[in-house]
């Protein structure tokens, strides 16, 4: 599928930080962008078992309800030791309330409680791109790397500050944005959705 020029792209996520950084990649393509939470639309409940189904539910859900193109991101992070949990769950692995410094905790304290050496983790992100017809097409990258506590850093978002990508020695809380965002699952994600930009 190719993104027609002068196209209005709906980036469907509530997610400030994602939003934020969807953005930032989109911004030197000269597409108009709007976000789904600025144009009132509700967020999809997230029944899907797999990034790419929540991806893509999303992105439909915001394409159908606006006759435009919508991309939205699933992602997570993946923690080894715990069969790749929080995963899909990354989003409700604090709480209700998405409190992420609890959320951070409880992987620290799950990996404690399995006695687990092994801290690799990988952040896995889904960019779903959704015609106003429905049609989707999903794009899927990874960064793989570690996690360390306690966590560090106030820049990003969710669990960047215990995490650690691979030939790093800085958290991505501790890294600039424009560092995080040269490098992490989601640019690898859209390095594969810029084939959908004619
Ligand atoms: P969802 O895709 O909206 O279900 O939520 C993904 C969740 O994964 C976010 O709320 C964060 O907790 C986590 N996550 C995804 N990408 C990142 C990232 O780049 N940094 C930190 N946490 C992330």
């Amino acid at each position: 599928m190719k993104l027609p020029r002068g196209a209005t792209l709906i980036v469907a996520s509530h997610n400030a930080g994602k939003v934020r950084e969807i953005m930032q990649m989109l911004a030197p393509f000269g597409i108009e962008t709007k976000g789904a939470g600025q144009l009132g639309l509700p967020e999809p409940e997230e029944t899907g078992a797999t990034f790419v189904e929540n991806a893509a539910l999303k992105a439909r859900a915001a394409a159908l309800a606006t006759n435009c193109y919508a991309l939205a991101d699933d992602s997570g992070l993946a923690v080894e030791a715990l069969d790749g949990a929080p995963g899909i769950y990354s989003a409700r692995w604090g709480g209700e309330e998405r409190d992420f410094a609890a959320a951070m905790t409880r992987v620290e304290r799950e990996l404690k409680d399995k006695g687990a050496d092994n801290t690799r983790a990988k952040f896995v992100c889904v960019l779903a791109l959704c015609d106003p017809s429905g049609t989707v097409d999903a794009f899927q990258g990874e960064v793989h790397g570690h996690l360390e506590f306690p966590p560090r850093g106030k820049n990003g978002f969710g669990y960047d500050p215990i995490f650690v990508a691979e030939g790093e020695t800085r958290t991505y809380g501790e890294l600039e944005p424009d560092e995080k965002h040269r490098t992490n699952h989601r640019a690898r994600a859209f390095e594969k959705f810029k084939r959908s930009l004619s």
